[in-house]
């Protein structure tokens, strides 16, 4: 049962999408509704990916490290990771939130944040979740998702009938159209 490293898959695929979104926005003299949006995508991986889909990671990569010596290393390195990502998404979203913005510093802080995720996902993509496959069985599957099922769902994957959330509908609406 690997329907959670599809889900898992997916929300890379919709991270990356809004991280492009925030790069191209996120300029030494940003617009104001440039701002609004990336003010709206910190806040979605802040409540999303670091509070729903890092603990569903941690979980899986404690069992894969426990299960292969080989690939312990690298399942530290990516709980690791989580954490960093936490602490600069929410310098990131500190900084985006006062006014007015500090735009020297913002291009910098945004590459900062998107490399380390994308350099996160590519390690998760091409080592961690292939092994995650071909190691974990249908007893590991079922015991992370009843670990995690008390988690909220992600706004941008199920109904998509988030206000809060509308700006960042459009962008994954219009790229999937
Ligand atoms: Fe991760
Ligand atoms: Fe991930």
């Amino acid at each position: 049962m690997s329907d959670l490293l599809d889900k898992l898959l997916g929300d890379h695929e919709r991270q990356h999408r809004l991280l492009e979104r925030l790069r191209s926005l996120g300029t030494a003299h940003p617009t104001a509704s440039g701002r609004a949006v990336m003010l709206n995508i910190m806040q979605y991986m802040r409540r999303y990916p670091d509070l729903n889909h890092h603990p569903i990671e941690d979980r899986l990569f404690a069992r894969i490290g426990a299960r292969d010596g080989s690939l312990a290393a690298a399942a530290e390195r990516l709980t690791v990771e989580h954490r960093a990502l936490e602490r600069l998404g929410e310098r990131l979203l500190g900084q985006l939130r006062a006014l007015p913005v500090h735009e020297e510093s913002l291009p910098g802080e945004i590459a900062r944040y998107a490399e380390l995720l994308q350099a996160h996902h590519d390690l998760e993509e091409t080592e961690v979740f292939p092994a995650a496959r071909r190691l974990l069985g249908d007893e590991d599957w079922a015991g992370i998702a009843r670990e995690v099922e008390e988690r909220f769902a992600d706004p941008l994957a199920e109904t998509r009938a988030d206000a809060e959330f509308e700006a960042l509908y459009r962008i994954l609406e219009t790229e999937e159209a």
